[in-house]
């Protein structure tokens, strides 16, 4: 089941999925309604799971779309049951297990009194039980084990109530590379599916290519003197004849504010700084050691060229991030281009 919320991770949700159905990906999951909705909207036919909080008002929504809800309450099953209740057939729902994430999942408590005492509703069928896993990247192991020993005996509280549940699903990327014990019949792959990792140094990664770039170009060049400043507030100031860039991106494009003075981009197979404050939508950068730099070529902000490459990585090193928050934290508004 592959992740494609946040705009699939930053890459573009509609054409990202149909690549990935297209590869033979037979399940998607979104983070909300909306999110599964855009994807009906483009005629994406795969069963689509949210794995987010379903909101009442959501639920008319969520049927007309066939969408999958992932239910963390109780209350919010009822109310499923209800509306699924005119169907023909009954209505697929996954529920969800908190085994040690403290996000979204029925306590262990609520499950038993769930599957213990009560039927499962009739107008809805038990497709699917999941939790997630709070530290499949962290260094030691221990934490997922334990979540992987609460979850074992959570499915067992779903065996013994007589559920036969198809489908059954524990890890994230980290998860299904680092523990096979957590792939139980799917698995959810979001980050790695982009091409990047969060695994401790100390753990093999798979051979991964991150699949995004972010490209601009120059859109003015000047030349500034010594004691000249540059952009917001004046945190740069040449300290030599300086041949300046000004590039069309900045914050509001998802290029994170932090990299004011301490980013780097790549013009003609060069790494060039960063100077100054990064505005809403320009950024400044010094080609003073690329003197054949001229308006209109390409820049480079996140992939390669020539033999020099800068990743989603690198900016959530500079930046104080991760590469998961540089790819969704690109603007929508800037156009994707598509290359099979
Ligand atoms: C419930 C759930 N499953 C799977 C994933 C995918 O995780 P990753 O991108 O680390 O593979 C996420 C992402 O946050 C998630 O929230």
């Amino acid at each position: 089941m592959a992740v494609v919320k946040a705009n699939a991770y930053g890459h573009g949700a509609l054409e990202t999925s149909r690549a990935l159905v297209q590869q033979g990906v037979t399940r998607l999951a979104v983070f909300s309604t909306e999110e599964g909705v855009e994807l009906r909207q483009g005629d994406i036919a795969v069963p689509i799971v949210v794995l987010g909080p379903i909101f009442r008002e959501q639920i008319g929504d969520l049927l007309a779309h066939r969408l999958t809800p992932v239910v963390s309450d109780l209350s919010m099953l009822a109310a499923l049951a209800d509306a699924a209740r005119p169907r023909s057939v009954p209505y697929p729902v996954h529920l969800k297990v908190e085994t040690g994430m403290g996000r979204l999942g029925l306590t262990q408590e609520e499950l038993e009194t769930l599957l213990g005492s009560q039927t499962f509703s009739p107008s809805l069928q038990f497709e699917g039980f999941m939790s997630h896993l709070a530290d499949s990247d962290g260094v030691l192991p221990d934490a997922t084990e334990e979540q992987l020993v609460r979850f074992n005996r959570a499915c067992k509280v779903v065996v013994d109530g007589g559920h036969r549940v198809p489908l059954v699903h524990l890890a994230n990327s980290c998860g299904a590379v680092r523990f096979p014990s957590t792939h139980f019949s799917l698995v959810r792959p979001g980050i790695m599916l982009y091409g990047y990792h969060t695994l401790p140094s100390a753990v093999e990664s798979p051979e991964l290519r991150p699949v995004l770039s972010l490209k601009t170009c120059i859109a003015q060049l000047r030349t500034i003197h010594p004691g000249d400043t540059v952009s917001y507030n004046r945190t740069f100031t040449a300290t030599r004849p300086t041949r300046l860039a000004v590039l069309p991106i900045g914050y509001a494009d998802g290029l994170n504010r932090r990299l004011s003075n301490c980013g780097m981009v790549l013009i003609r197979g060069h790494r060039v700084p960063i100077v100054g404050r990064v505005c809403m939508d320009m950024v400044m950068v010094d080609v003073t050691t690329v003197p054949d730099a001229v308006v209109g070529d390409e820049v480079v902000l996140i992939g390669r060229q020539g033999s020099e490459q800068i990743t989603a990585q690198d900016i959530g090193e500079w930046t104080g991030t991760i590469s998961y928050e540089v790819l969704c934290a690109i603007s929508p508004k800037i156009p994707r281009r598509y290359h099979s």
